[in-house]
C-alpha cells in the first residue's frame, strides 16, 4: 500500500521551512532528497564501519568490502540484470557515459562512423560523444522530437545507416518528461548490430526498469536522483559489450599486476573502477534502491502518474503559462514559460519566496532549448513524496508571480 504521507515522514528535510514557508521541493530532476534510512546508512558507514575496500585483511576492511560489493546485487535486482558482474560502479550518469565513450567508443569507432542522438538528451549524454566527434572524426546524427516533445522511435530507427555504431538516447527527458520507447529502438538496433546506450538518469527514478526486457547494451543511472548519496551510481553493461571495452581510468583496483614495463587488468567490472571508490556513497545507494523497491516501482509510477495528470490539468488552466512538452506519455516533469516574465530565473525567485523550489535555466540541455526556440524555462519536477496539495501550492505561487509581472 503506497502511503505518500507516511513516505514523507521518512524524509526529514521535507518538514523544514524555507523563507518562512513549508518547503515544497519540486527540483527532484536536479537531485532528490534522502530518506532517513540512507542518512543513517551513510552515518553508520563512517561512524562504525569505515575502512578502504578490496585492500585489507582486517575486520573493518572486510566488513566495508562486503557491504560495498553487496550493492552490486541490489542494483542488478533494481535494473532486472541477470548478472551483478555486469554492474560497473560510477559516480553518476556522467561518469558512466564517459566510460562508454572512452572505454568502448575509442577502440570500436572509426572516423565516419555514426552515433545517433535525440534532441532530448542532456549534456551528460551529448558531450562525451562530442569528444569522439572532435578527436576521432565520428559523426553525430540528431533526431528531433515533435512540438509536443514526443520522440518517434521510428525516426530514430530510420536514421540508422550501415555506418551507425551506436544510438545514445534518454528514456525520459529531464526537461519535458517525455518517455521514449527505447524498447522499440533497441529491438531494431539489435537487428542492425547497432549498440544502444540508454540514459536512465530520470526514467530509473520514476518507472520500473528491466534492461533485459529493453534489450539495450548500456544503461546508466545516477544515485543522487535515486534518493541516494551524491557521487554514487552505476552503469549496466551487457557482457558482450564489456568484452569489447578497454579500461578508461588507470590506477589501483583495476589492475592485476603492475611492473616497470607491463600491466595486466583485473576482471570486469573492477577493470573499469580505478582508485578508492565512493565506498559509503555506494552503500547508501544500495539502501536507497532497497527503499524504492520496498515502496514498489509500480506504486511509485502510479502515484506520480496521478501527480502528472493533476498538475497538467491545473497548469493547463493558466492561460498565461506555456507548458513545454505536452505529450501524454510523459513523467511528472513540467517545464514552462510565462507571459510577461523577463527570465525564468525571475519566476523561480518568486516561487522560492513561497517555499517552492524549482529549477530555472537550460537544464543542461542546450540543444533541446535551441530546438524549442527558448533561452530558458522554469521546471517543476516531482518525486514519490510529492502531493497534489503541493501542486496547488505551486499554482498559487505561479499566480502570485504572474500578478507581479502583470
Ligand atoms: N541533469 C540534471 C537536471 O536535470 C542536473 O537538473
Amino acid at each position: 500500500m503506497f502511503d505518500v504521507l507516511k513516505i514523507r515522514q521518512d524524509f526529514p528535510i521535507l518538514s523544514r521551512e524555507v523563507n518562512g514557508k513549508p518547503l515544497v521541493y519540486l527540483d527532484n530532476g536536479a537531485s532528490a532528497q534522502k530518506p532517513q534510512v540512507v542518512i543513517d546508512a551513510v552515518t553508520r558507514g563512517y561512524a562504525e564501519e569505515y575502512a578502504n575496500v578490496h585492500r585489507g585483511l582486517h575486520y573493518l576492511s572486510n566488513l566495508a568490502t562486503d557491504k560495498y560489493e553487496a550493492v552490486r546485487d541490489v542494483i542488478a535486482r533494481f535494473l532486472g540484470a541477470q548478472d551483478a558482474q555486469e554492474i560497473v560502479y560510477t559516480t553518476g550518469t556522467t561518469m558512466g557515459i564517459n566510460l562508454v565513450s572512452y572505454g568502448w567508443g575509442i577502440p570500436n569507432l572509426q572516423a565516419g562512423d555514426e552515433i545517433i542522438l535525440s534532441v532530448l538528451e542532456h549534456h551528460a549524454n551529448i558531450v562525451p560523444w562530442h569528444f569522439l566527434r572532435e578527436r576521432q572524426g565520428v559523426v553525430i546524427k540528431w533526431v528531433d522530437c515533435d512540438a509536443t516533445g514526443a520522440l518517434d522511435p521510428q525516426a530514430v530507427i530510420d536514421a540508422i545507416t550501415p555506418k551507425t555504431k551506436l544510438i545514445a538516447v534518454t528514456q525520459m527527458s529531464n526537461v519535458t518528461g517525455t518517455v521514449v520507447d527505447v524498447k522499440s529502438i533497441c529491438h531494431a538496433a539489435r537487428e542492425h548490430g547497432v549498440a544502444v546506450l540508454v540514459d536512465g538518469s530520470q526514467a530509473s527514478v520514476h518507472m520500473p526498469v528491466n534492461v533485459e526486457d529493453l534489450g539495450c547494451d548500456f544503461y546508466a543511472i545516477t544515485g543522487h536522483k535515486l534518493y541516494g548519496p551524491s557521487a554514487s551510481g552505476a552503469i549496466w553493461i551487457r557482457k558482450e559489450r564489456m568484452a569489447q571495452m578497454q579500461p578508461f581510468m588507470g590506477g589501483g583496483d583495476m589492475i592485476r599486476e603492475v611492473s616497470k614495463d607491463a600491466i595486466t587488468w583485473n576482471d570486469a567490472p573492477m577493470k573499469f573502477e580505478a582508485g578508492t571508490p565512493g565506498i559509503v556513497q555506494q552503500i547508501g545507494l544500495g539502501v536507497a534502491l532497497d527503499y524504492m523497491m520496498q515502496q514498489g516501482m509500480e506504486n511509485i509510477a502510479a502515484h506520480e502518474a496521478g501527480l502528472r495528470d493533476y498538475a497538467m490539468s491545473k497548469l493547463a488552466g493558466l492561460n498565461w503559462l506555456q507548458v513545454q512538452g505536452t505529450t501524454p506519455d510523459k513523467g511528472a516533469i513540467f517545464s514552462f514559460t510565462m507571459d510577461g516574465a523577463g527570465h525564468a530565473h525571475d519566476i523561480s525567485t518568486i516561487l522560492d519566496k513561497k517555499g517552492v523550489a524549482v529549477r530555472a535555466g537550460q537544464h543542461c540541455a542546450e540543444p533541446l532549448m535551441t530546438h524549442m526556440g527558448l533561452n530558458a524555462t522554469c521546471r517543476a519536477s516531482f518525486a514519490m513524496y510529492n502531493t497534489t496539495e503541493e501542486v496547488d501550492k505551486l499554482v498559487e505561487a505561479l499566480e502570485l508571480a504572474h500578478d507581479l509581472f502583470a
